[in-house]
């Protein structure tokens, strides 16, 4: 059980009161000497924090383990990490809740009460300060769902909230120049999102947000055990199996795995070895339609932000760009340069907390 998780109730409790709120007045009239200004990447499979000043100090899944207990009520048992361990292996009161699903809130309780405790991780002993916070957005999210974001952190502790979209928080982590007049297509594949953007001063041109990501590459391979050896897994073994042989285009050497999981039919733990290649062929409808996605976006770019991208090519973000020989593919299908970002799963962050950092000349690209 993680300590943290019990201490999420009194970060509640130092907004309330009289006296606590005159003095939290008092040090929100003080931005600069007090606050820590941060930025969140709010992800479906991964939350990030960047603290101004500081770099990128959490990374975790976004998971929260609730234990239902019906004297008093859910209480939450861990969050992150230790949560991600316990998904599809949780005893019946506790469950282990994915409270983002698609790039966006699916479950707001859960999301606020996620955010809280990495906030207040963060700011242990500093539990006066109110901070200003920058939270990545889809491109694709409605009015309602920013409001839901925004709503989730102002009651976790926010000050001030700003939202960026994904896209252009990869395009400035990843030290495209989004502010000239220049085009540069970014690609952020991650758990729940895929974005395609294309980005010229400062602004989307083009964009298109694919509910087609790493979760749909996951459960297709569920689907594929499934049906070709009856064999059930859960999402954590499905990841696993992408991740360590899983591939866009074929490799020279073949891998196996042996994937442990429940016989459909015996309903006893079954062993069964995995090829690449049957991987390759499970996650090539998911993978496809990623790839679709980028040439519309191309067919679809204005010509002479066209010719920007045939000489500056395309950079892949977010944890999905990992799957081996995606740039690859991406490379062959379209011919065009591809760059896979430096450390794809934290560009975005990196890229809010870099708008912080520059905040004068970067707000302009925060969502008005
Ligand atoms: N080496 C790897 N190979 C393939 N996939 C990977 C690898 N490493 C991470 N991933 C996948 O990347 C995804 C997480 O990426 P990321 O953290 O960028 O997503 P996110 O920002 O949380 O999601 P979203 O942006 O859609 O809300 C997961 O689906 C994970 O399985
Ligand atoms: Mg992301």
């Amino acid at each position: 059980m993680s300590q943290d998780a019990d201490r999420i109730l009194p970060v509640r409790g130092d907004d309330e009161g009289g006296r606590g709120n005159r003095l939290q007045m008092f040090f929100n009239s003080l931005p600069g000497i007090f606050s820590s200004d941060m930025a969140i990447d709010l992800g479906t499979a991964n939350t990030l924090v960047y603290v101004k000043g500081r770099g990128v100090i959490l990374s975790e899944p976004s998971v929260v383990a609730v234990k239902k207990d019906l004297r008093r009520g859910p209480r939450v048992v861990a969050v992150g990490i230790d949560a991600k361990k316990m998904l599809g292996r949780t005893p019946d009161n506790i469950e282990a809740i994915r409270p983002m699903k698609d790039g966006v809130i699916a479950d707001f309780e859960v999301t606020e009460v996620m955010l809280k405790h990495f906030i207040f991780r963060i700011h242990r002993r500093r539990f006066l300060v109110k901070p200003r916070i920058i939270i990545c957005v889809p491109s694709g999210i409605t009015q309602v769902e920013m409001k839901a974001v925004k709503d989730a952190a102002k009651s976790a502790g926010a000050r001030q909230v700003y939202l960026v979209q994904e896209p252009i928080a990869a395009a400035v982590g990843a030290n495209l120049p989004i502010t000239e007049p220049r085009s540069s297509m970014i690609v952020d594949i991650g758990g729940g999102t895929t974005e395609v953007a294309v980005i010229s001063m400062s602004d989307i041109v083009y964009s298109k947000s694919l509910r087609v990501a790493g979760d749909k590459i996951d459960n297709a391979i569920i689907r594929y055990l499934k049906q070709k050896y009856s064999l059930l897994i859960g999402e954590r073994t499905a990841e696993m199996v992408k991740m360590s042989i899983g591939s866009a285009a074929p490799e020279k050497e073949e891998r196996i795995l042996e994937v442990k999981g429940r016989d459909l039919i015996a309903g006893i733990p079954k062993i069964v070895a995995l090829r690449s290649g049957e991987v390759r062929e499970a996650i090539a409808e998911p993978v496809q339609e990623i790839l679709e996605t980028v040439k519309v976006a191309l067919e679809q770019t204005p010509p002479e932000l066209a010719s920007d991208i045939v000489d500056n090519g395309i950079v892949l973000t977010g944890g999905g760009s990992l799957l081996r020989n995606l740039d690859e593919l991406i490379r062959r299908e379209t011919g065009l340069p591809v760059v896979l970002a430096d450390d794809p799963l934290s560009t975005v962050v990196m890229g809010s907390g870099k708008i912080f950092e520059n905040f004068d000349v970067l707000k302009q690209v925060l969502i008005q």
